[in-house]
């Protein structure tokens, strides 16, 4: 058993050699097409798709276009990955670690509106695990309040569409174990036509009007480049893997919200409060800190695998800042992530709530 895995079959290989047979297997046609069905998908008229080759270089883009640089600020809940604060730093800005919410790691506004200086341009939510949609409004809000642009970090959420607003940034993440995975990828969505005009771009080292040209089939032959841009964009082959994984979305969203229903309905009182539009993409759980590691062993031993994460960003020598975010610090010893992807089956997840009960009897464990 695996705590996560991408769900790769003949129609991924089926895809990657129609790219070789090509010949073309730089951006083009495959991702031309990637960005047209991701636009169908997300159904939002307005919206832009830019396709990344990842979700850390979606980020870094995104907040690229904001405008911010050396000595502006962005507020960034601690509790995330570590490629949500390098792409902040990546800018030159310097993210500011803010603490969560216990209940779903999601940013907490109060502590966000605390360490607002008058450097601050960009407020960062990360939806972990997929939680936090609905709580986008109160940032919207809160940005709008403290004139702050807004980039959403949706690696954890696709399948939600709501994360899709009319302002702003929603960033989502393709890597290998993802909703849908490229075996690396990522791609912005924007209603702001003008900035999704410049992402293009900057994808393409900056290169203007390039991504037309590719889409083209052909190139810039006397190009012009007025911004710093990156090698960043989506290659033929990582869209064509893309596209092969999105037509298969509502067979792997069916499995994914099955499995994390079992969990919830087995495990109520440890379980993160899921609601009915996410799709998950981790699946949780908190226990008290002193039976997490017990319970860890406890699932190891019997061939389950657990993860840990996300060991707060303030506590890196590159991010610490000199205070403490005891929520995010408390939920890090506290939290357990459960085997959840779509190639596990039900007797699996079924095997891993008989074990995680099997611990909890064991020790007389009353987590209720
Ligand atoms: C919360 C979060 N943000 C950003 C990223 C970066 O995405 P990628 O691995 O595609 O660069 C990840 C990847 O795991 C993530 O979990």
């Amino acid at each position: 058993m695996r705590l996560s895995s991408p769900h790769l079959g003949n129609e991924e290989k089926e895809a990657v050699c129609r790219v070789m047979d090509s010949q073309v297997i730089n951006m083009g046609l495959e991702t031309r097409e990637f960005e047209k069905e991701l636009y169908a998908f997300f159904g939002k008229d307005d919206a832009n798709v830019i396709c990344v080759n990842s979700g850390s270089a979606a980020l870094h883009l995104a907040l690229q276009v904001t405008g911010i640089e050396h000595g502006d600020e962005v507020l960034v809940p601690t509790f995330t990955y570590i490629a949500t604060f390098q792409s902040v730093s990546a800018t030159g800005a310097t993210p500011i670690p803010i603490d969560i919410e216990q209940k779903n790691g999601f940013i907490n506004l109060s502590d966000a509106k605390n360490r607002i200086t008058k450097n601050t341009k960009v407020i960062l939510p990360v939806l972990f695990a997929g939680c936090g949609v609905k709580e986008l409004d109160d940032v919207y809000e809160f940005a709008e309040q403290y004139n702050l642009r807004v980039v959403v970090d949706a690696a954890h959420c696709f399948g939600d569409n709501r994360v899709i607003r009319d302002t702003g940034f929603t960033c989502f993440s393709f890597d290998s174990i993802k909703n849908i995975t490229c075996a690396d990828g990522g791609c912005i969505v924007t209603c702001e036509k003008e900035h999704a005009e410049k992402l293009k771009d900057l994808r393409l080292l900056g290169v203007i009007g390039d991504t037309d040209k590719r889409f083209a089939g052909t190139m810039s032959w006397d190009p012009d480049v007025t911004d710093q841009g990156w090698r960043y964009h989506m290659n033929n082959i990582s869209a064509a893997i893309g596209r092969a994984q999105l037509k298969k979305f509502e067979k792997f969203k069916k499995i994914r919200c099955k499995y994390a229903r079992m969990y919830q309905q087995s495990l109520p009182y440890c379980s993160f409060p899921f609601d009915e539009y996410v799709v998950p993409h981790k699946y949780p759980i908190v226990i008290d800190e002193n039976k997490r590691d017990a319970l860890r062993d406890f699932l190891a031993q019997n061939n389950i695998p657990t993860g840990i994460q996300y060991k707060p960003n303030h506590l890196f020598t590159k991010f610490n800042l000199g205070y403490a975010l005891p929520n995010a610090e408390q939920l890090y010893k506290k939290i357990l992530l459960l085997p959840l992807h779509t190639m596990l089956t039900e007797e699996d997840v079924s095997f891993v709530i008989e074990k995680v009960l099997e611990f909890y009897k064991k020790y007389d464990y009353n987590a209720a």
